[in-house]
């Protein structure tokens, strides 16, 4: 098993105000090593805040998130850091990409925190990456010369250079097309069997979730 979260309450807001949000209420779940699950749900019902709580971007109020059997919540800055640089990939809704950059340099960008500087089995997997999503003859443009389909593209490699073990998703395919849906759907699902990765993806697609080995619905703060 790769991850686990048992007995999760998130709420927002302070009890006895009306700002007062149960998001997460007992939620438990399980993804095995290669498990490819969808988490689909309406608007509000906290799939952003579990990403972000198993993402370790953000904290349960109570509840044990374990990690090949560690329990991270205990994790101090430091090591949270690090688990999150070398053990996950995001993919956000907005790529996130930097505008600065080239889409070379976006790619290679969560490679430095560790050597500094990106070494030839970096590049080479970036290139390999890039080919394979058919983005390679673009890498020297900015974001601001890609297509939305593009930059999502480069973000689904950019999730990968560190060789993840887990990719966290959030509606990547919501803001393209049907055409350019359908391929990074079929990326992110070629990807992950083949490199053996483990994927959660948050999605309205019924097109994207029927792809995956298990699709839960987050419905009164617990997912069924
Ligand atoms: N930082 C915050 N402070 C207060 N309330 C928040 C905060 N973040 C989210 N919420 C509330 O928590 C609930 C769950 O939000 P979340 O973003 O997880 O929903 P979601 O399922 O991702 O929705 P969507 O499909 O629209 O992206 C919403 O009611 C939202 O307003
Ligand atoms: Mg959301």
């Amino acid at each position: 098993m790769i991850l686990q979260l048992k007995h999760i309450f998130k709420n927002y807001g302070d009890p006895l105000k009306n700002n007062f949000r149960k998001v997460l209420d007992d939620l438990n779940l399980e993804v095995y090593t290669n498990q490819k699950i969808a988490i689909a749900g309406p608007s509000g019902s906290g799939k952003t805040t579990l990403l972000n709580l198993i993402g370790t971007l953000d904290q349960a109020d109570s509840g044990e998130i374990a990690f090949k059997g560690t329990n991270i919540t205990g994790y101090s800055q430091k090591e949270l850091a690090h688990f999150r640089n070398q053990e996950l990939g995001f993919v956000f809704q907005m790529h996130h990409l930097l505008p600065q950059c080239t889409l070379w340099e976006n790619v290679l960008l969560p490679t430095l925190p560790i050597k500094g500087i990106a070494g030839k089995a970096e590049k080479d997997w970036a290139e390999y990456l890039l080919r394979k999503v058919g983005i390679w003859e673009l890498r020297n443009q900015k974001p601001s010369s890609l297509s939305g389909g593009e930059c999502q593209r480069t973000a689904v490699v950019r999730a990968l250079i560190n060789k993840p073990q887990l990719i966290l998703a959030d509606e990547p395919t919501g803001a393209l097309d049907e055409n350019n849906a359908d391929n990074l759907a079929e990326l992110l699902n070629h990807i992950s069997s083949e490199e053996g990765v483990s994927l959660i993806v948050v999605t309205h697609s019924s097109d994207l979730a029927s792809q995956m080995d298990q699709v839960y619905n987050l419905k009164n703060g617990k997912l069924i």
